[in-house]
């Protein structure tokens, strides 16, 4: 999402409750991520504000000065969560982990994570860090089987976060969900939102429409039922990942 569109979605977020945001620099929306916010005439404490530092930029001479300007980007001088967006081409995690660790020590994040880290990787996050990353985002859905990376990173205390919660609208391919649905007045949509967070998994939802912001808040009066969550879980012999090797040259050997 860009430009108006961006910021008219995240006016209504906030208008229907939403107070964390996630962006990125690689996104090209934090100008519009902070402005949306600042005109919702709530305080900026009250929000939770995620950017991601590009890895292209993961080197000495262009981290530090790359999180600056997404602080100017976003209008705030710290923001509350800084990730590494990807892992580094040549696996080493090490230098940028440094790099994000310096971020926090300088004051220009209050808490740090990173996103599309495998296992081993959040082993050696610890390691550098002196404590587990604040989440790993990671592409989470009904269709894909991560609960390699689930478990390893339960295992190491380390939070995980989803993107791609409803596998960018393959999951409404898939009547089951629709028809749990119906049992508890729910949408596929709020189906799958919900069986995220039953899986321990915080969420990250992205829409345009004003309809499907407000559905995909509205999640938090029902549970689904463990035999609802098994059915659920049964559909990710699909094996759809999105976000694989032909996409961007970063992507890692996923668990
Ligand atoms: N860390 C990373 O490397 C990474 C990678 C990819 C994405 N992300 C983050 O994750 C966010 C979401 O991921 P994503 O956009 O790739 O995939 P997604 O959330 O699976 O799919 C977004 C699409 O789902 C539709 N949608 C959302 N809610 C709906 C509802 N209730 N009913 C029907 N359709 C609905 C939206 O369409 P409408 O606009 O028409 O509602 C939108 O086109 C991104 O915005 C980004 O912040 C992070």
């Amino acid at each position: 999402m860009a430009g108006s569109e961006a910021r008219k979605a995240i006016a209504t977020a906030v208008e229907v409750g939403y107070r964390a945001f996630d962006t990125a620099q690689w996104y090209g929306n934090e100008v519009e991520t902070g402005l949306a916010i600042a005109e919702a005439g709530i305080p900026l404490s009250d929000f939770l504000i995620t950017t991601k530092v590009h890895p292209e930029r993961m080197n000495a001479k262009s981290f530090i000065p790359s999180v600056r300007q997404s602080l100017s980007n976003l209008g705030v001088d710290c923001v509350d969560v800084l990730l590494l967006h990807w892992p580094p081409i040549d696996g080493d995690v090490v230098p940028s982990l440094k790099l994000l660790l310096e971020a926090k020590e300088l004051g220009l994040a209050r808490h740090i994570g990173v996103s599309n880290y495998t296992v081993a990787m959040l082993k050696t996050a610890i390691d550098v860090l002196g404590e587990p990353p604040v989440t790993n985002q990671v592409e989470f859905h009904p269709l894909l089987d991560q609960s390699r990376l689930l478990n390893g990173a339960s295992d190491l205390g380390v939070p995980v976060s989803s993107y791609c919660s409803v596998a960018r609208g393959r999951v409404f391919e898939f009547p089951e969900i629709s028809e749990i649905g119906v049992k508890y007045g729910k949408l596929a949509a709020q189906v799958v939102l919900k069986w995220i967070l039953q899986k321990g998994v915080s969420l990250n939802t992205m829409s345009t429409k004003s309809k499907n912001i407000r559905a995909n808040f509205d999640i938090m009066n029902f549970e689904l039922s463990n035999v609802d969550v098994a059915r659920i879980d049964a559909l990710n012999a699909t094996n759809y990942r999105i976000v694989g090797k032909t996409d961007n040259a970063f992507v890692p050997e996923w668990d």
